[in-house]
């Protein structure tokens, strides 16, 4: 691994991104023993115009209250403190750049004394606005001295633009400044550990090769479900809506990696070519294939409009032209405010050809993937009835994480993604192609809603979402298991 000085920048230090999941990652990464205190400084800049210590105290106050917080904590967490500094400025002017970059010099001085490196790793937890000002001014400023030699990237979080044109304009302005390897387009989804898994189990696994396809899935779900509405971030969500939210990026992540074929290699750039080349062969999405939502109360929300339009609730089904999938519906579907949290995967396999067993149709063959909580895999299956008689029941092969792994500690997305722009390694980060083409998909939907020719329904909160929705599931081909629930093992 590359040693020497390390200089990672906060912009947007005092927002609430930074505060809920860049700092708190920072500190599990420093926990952990990957931010060495001899090498690392942690930058964090913004607006407001306050002391070192204040960003600290602020600081101080969220992570020693994050859950797993021990007495001994508070030692480490002052240590890490400590390597944080505080530079304020506005996002487009030169003057706080320059300042900046006057810190982060004589940092990388002060600690270059025996080895010469001058890596910096930008961090905009800011909103997409201010993304192309705030990288000019890097790359006029701040680049790293190329006489220590090292490296200059910066990490972007979504929403990048609200539709294909939005989006390419932003990538073309940040790509005339900084090279595709400089850029890391965070979704997190992708640092999540079943996520990762995905490309492991489709592909170092003989059960699933010759299963995987048209022939013996009957269709695959994406699931994510919230328990909560949009307190405190209507403003945001508003603007954007649940599509452009969960589903354009998260969810379509974890489709590519349930549909792709297999990449030539586990080389980054061969997985995101095949990532692109199964989102090309998506058709169009139809109309009656759409089911959106808005639950009851939302609008009662201050910061969101009365007559918004804003769906918080959408299933969509992809369909896609290849030799593997043809005729495979793929149903993606994100809520807020329904009746449970969790998101997955769930393949539902064809009913068996020529069935002896005389018993009443129990349900399909699944292969579920628990992404959270407790996560999970499970196949379910219909075993014989322990007893004397011949008769059948559904039951599962369950790898439940926290039975099978304990005292593993899985961790957080964020950890692990900032740990990977550090390395260098882009293989859970998007890439601009891919972004593209995932826009490509919703923008036309996204028009029609924003539009107002597509309305979402509304439905209770608290409950499953539009009845509609569950009609096209069914009419999609999926077949609901009646009587058989799932039930995590408790240990
Ligand atoms: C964010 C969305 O990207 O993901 C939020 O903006 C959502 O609306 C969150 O709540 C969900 O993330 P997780 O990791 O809790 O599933």
């Amino acid at each position: 691994p590359e040693t020497g000085c390390l200089s990672i920048i906060v912009l947007g230090a005092s927002g609430d991104l930074a505060k809920k999941k860049t700092f708190p990652a920072l500190f599990h990464l420093y926990r952990q023993g990957f931010l060495q205190p001899d090498e690392v400084h942690i930058f964090g800049y913004a607006r407001t115009k306050i002391s070192d210590d204040e960003l600290r105290n602020r600081l101080r106050g969220y992570l020693i209250n994050e859950k797993g917080a021990s007495p001994d904590q508070s030692e480490i967490l002052s240590s890490f403190l400590q390597l944080v500094k505080y530079v304020s400025g506005s996002y487009d002017s030169e003057e706080g750049f320059r300042l900046l970059d006057k810190e982060i010099s004589e940092h990388e001085i002060s600690k270059n004394s025996q080895e010469g490196s001058s890596r910096r790793l930008f961090y905009l937890a800011l909103p997409p606005s201010v993304y192309p000002s705030v990288c000019r001014m890097i790359k006029q400023c701040c680049m790293n001295k190329s006489d220590l030699g090292g490296w200059t990237r910066i990490v972007v979080e979504k929403p990048f633009g609200r539709d294909l044109d939005t989006a390419e304009e932003l990538s073309t302005q940040i790509g005339e400044l900084f090279d595709e390897p400089q850029i890391y387009r965070i979704d997190h989804y992708l640092g999540k550990e079943l996520v990762q898994n995905l490309l492991v189990l489709r592909f170092a696994n003989r059960f699933f090769l010759p299963l995987w396809n048209r022939d013996n899935i009957d269709n695959v779900q994406i699931v994510f479900r919230e328990d909560f509405g949009t307190e405190g971030r209507g403003g945001y969500f508003d603007q954007y809506g649940i599509i452009r939210d969960i589903i354009q990026n998260h969810l379509l992540q974890v489709f590519y990696l349930v549909a792709m074929e297999k990449p030539v290699s586990i080389k980054p750039e061969h997985i995101r070519d095949e990532k692109v080349k199964v989102l090309q062969s998506v058709l169009p999405i139809k109309d009656e294939e759409v089911v959106l939502g808005q639950y009851e109360g939302y609008k009662d929300d201050p910061t969101v409009p009365d007559d918004s339009n804003t769906p918080t609730f959408a299933t969509i089904v992809l369909r896609i032209h290849n030799e593997r999938w043809e005729g495979v519906p793929f149903i993606l579907k994100a809520g807020k405010a329904l009746n449970s949290r969790k998101a997955e995967i769930r393949v539902q396999f064809k009913d068996v050809p020529g069935d002896i067993f005389k018993c009443k149709k129990q349900g399909r063959n699944e292969f579920v993937i628990r992404l959270q909580p407790s996560e999970a895999i499970y196949m379910k299956l219909t075993v014989k009835q322990p007893g004397l008689d011949m008769s059948t029941a559904q039951s599962e092969l369950d790898l439940s994480y926290r039975q099978r792994y304990q005292g593993v500690t899985i961790p957080e997305a964020y950890e692990r993604l900032i740990l990977d722009t550090i390395r260098g390694d882009q293989q859970h980060f998007v890439r601009r192609d891919e972004l593209k083409a995932a826009w490509e998909i919703f923008t036309p939907l996204l028009h029609r809603i924003d539009d107002g020719e597509s309305k979402p329904l509304p439905y209770q909160p608290g409950g499953r979402g539009p009845a509609e929705a569950d009609e096209l599931l069914a009419k999609a081909g999926y077949v609901q298991t009646l009587g058989y629930i799932w039930i995590p093992p408790t240990l």
